[in-house]
């Protein structure tokens, strides 16, 4: 079968970013702390101890970054929104100039014909919440469906597009197991937990965006790892790869799809001493069906695999590659990509697939005369493209496709020293430089086909 390189002329092409990695703060804008400007605060959390406070001060320069969008051609622009900047306290009064900052940006995209696609989390829950017990609490489920409530009033009837979450996986995982990412626990209770309390709060948001905007497509994004075994046949490597896909993937793909928690991981949690007295109280009756609400979509955010098991000194050595491995360290798997979308078809069948991020931080550099030949990252593209085209034309409904990231930006934990954008940001002036991917993609959106390297 010869490849397809070709997209279907209604395919969504955009690019994506997240509130807190790239808005900053105004003292006049009336936002609350969330948990990620705590966080930064903490000594050693951030590998070069920066902060959001002004990331790139997209809240003065959302014009430009939406002029920016607009050159690509993209038909969509996926971002988030920040709780705290809506409701300060997590709950409660509202701040209108928040509602004003995102009124405006929406129209600003409307009026050069790219479609808001809004994530509702991407992170950034409100500090006074996290006073509370945060995601550990029962009851931010509920806070997270009253400001759902409150932002599709405001916006509903301009944004037609709504994601409710990005990655419950980080946030209950990196958040509460190995504390990478704020609010920095190191607790498997806390895990779980956060994680059945966030599934919940996506169903009930969905109820709510249902009532209020029954127009509109809404769905979630699941960060989702294909993984393997390191040597196929090694009993230990095949459990540690289905170990890998229960914790990674099926505890999040089957309550949203199939209303239950996979067995194997229960009994997981259970024997390895994860549950405290209550047990698995905390999942009450109800909750798995709130969970399992039909969605119009399923987002799909792809960077890489999982090898589980020794892969030996050879790929070690390897990771030094950049054609190999992105400066994440993450091995470049286009091939994963195909995998798991025939996989998702297969075993977790939806209306509609979206790529709500896909992309690769490289050390670029900034030329004299204000170019970036980040080639490295436009071979990335090209490859995952490659496999995009070929899942439609083998008719996995795949509709989209959002690059991570427009521009660099805060790359939590790793502070600004990686760069996932198709713009360049210089930190000390502002000025955006689009990179060579950023031209390559416009030619891609221009003519709907895997371009070839630039
Ligand atoms: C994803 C996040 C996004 C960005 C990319 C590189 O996990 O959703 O904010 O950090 O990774």
């Amino acid at each position: 079968m010869t490849q397809s390189t070709i997209f279907p002329k209604s395919f969504l092409w955009g690019a994506a970013s997240s509130s807190f990695q790239i808005e900053g703060t105004d003292p006049e804008d009336g936002r609350g702390p969330s948990i990620w400007d705590h966080f930064c605060e903490q000594p050693g959390k951030i590998a070069d101890g920066s902060n959001g406070l002004v990331a790139c001060d997209h809240i003065h320069r959302f014009r430009e970054d939406v002029a920016l969008l607009a050159d690509m051609g993209c038909k969509a622009y996926r971002f988030s929104i920040a709780w705290p900047r809506i409701l300060p306290q997590g709950r409660g009064e509202v701040n209108p100039k928040g509602i004003e900052f995102y009124s405006q940006l929406v129209d600003e995209l409307l009026a050069k014909g790219i479609t808001p696609w809004v994530t509702l989390y991407h992170w950034d829950l409100p500090l006074a919440l996290e006073e509370k017990g945060g995601w550990r609490n029962r009851d931010t489920a509920f806070a997270f469906a009253e400001y759902a409530e409150v932002v599709v009033k405001a916006l509903g009837d301009r944004v037609k597009h709504w994601i409710t979450h990005n990655e419950p996986w980080c946030v209950a995982v990196l958040g509460h197991r190995s504390g990478e990412h704020a609010p920095g626990l190191q607790d498997e209770n806390a895990t779980i937990r956060t994680a059945h309390h966030v599934l919940l709060s996506h169903g009930l948001a969905m109820q709510k965006i249902r009532a209020l905007a029954p127009d509109s497509t809404a769905g979630i994004t699941l960060n989702l790892n294909p993984a393997y075994p390191a040597n196929p046949g090694l009993p230990a490597d095949e459990a540690a790869t289905r170990w890998f896909d229960g914790d990674f993937n099926r505890w999040y793909l089957d309550p949203i799809f199939r209303g239950s928690y996979p067995e194997d991981m229960l009994r997981h949690h259970e024997t390895k001493g994860h549950l405290d007295a209550e047990g698995w109280n905390f999942i009450h009756k109800g909750d798995l069906q709130t969970i399992q609400q039909p969605i119009d979509f399923l987002g799909v955010n792809y960077y890489s695999r999982a090898v589980m098991g020794d892969r030996g000194p050879a790929e070690r050595e390897a990771m030094k590659d950049p054609l190999r491995y992105t400066a994440m360290g993450w091995e470049i798997y286009p091939q994963g990509l195909g995998d798991l979308m025939r996989r998702l078809h297969r075993e977790y069948p939806v209306a509609a697939y979206y790529i709500t991020e896909n992309g690769a931080a490289y050390p670029d550099e900034l030329k004299a005369d204000g170019r970036v030949h980040d080639v490295h990252r436009v071979r990335y593209y090209a490859l995952h493209c490659q496999q995009m085209a070929q899942l439609c034309a083998e008719g996995v409904p795949l509709k989209g496709y959002f690059a991570w990231s427009i521009m660099d930006n805060f790359e939590w934990a790793h502070g600004y020293a990686k760069r996932f954008g198709l713009v360049y940001v210089d930190y000390h002036t502002q000025k955006r430089y689009p990179k060579d991917s950023y031209r390559w993609f416009q030619r891609v959106i221009a003519e709907n086909r895997v371009i070839d390297l630039l």
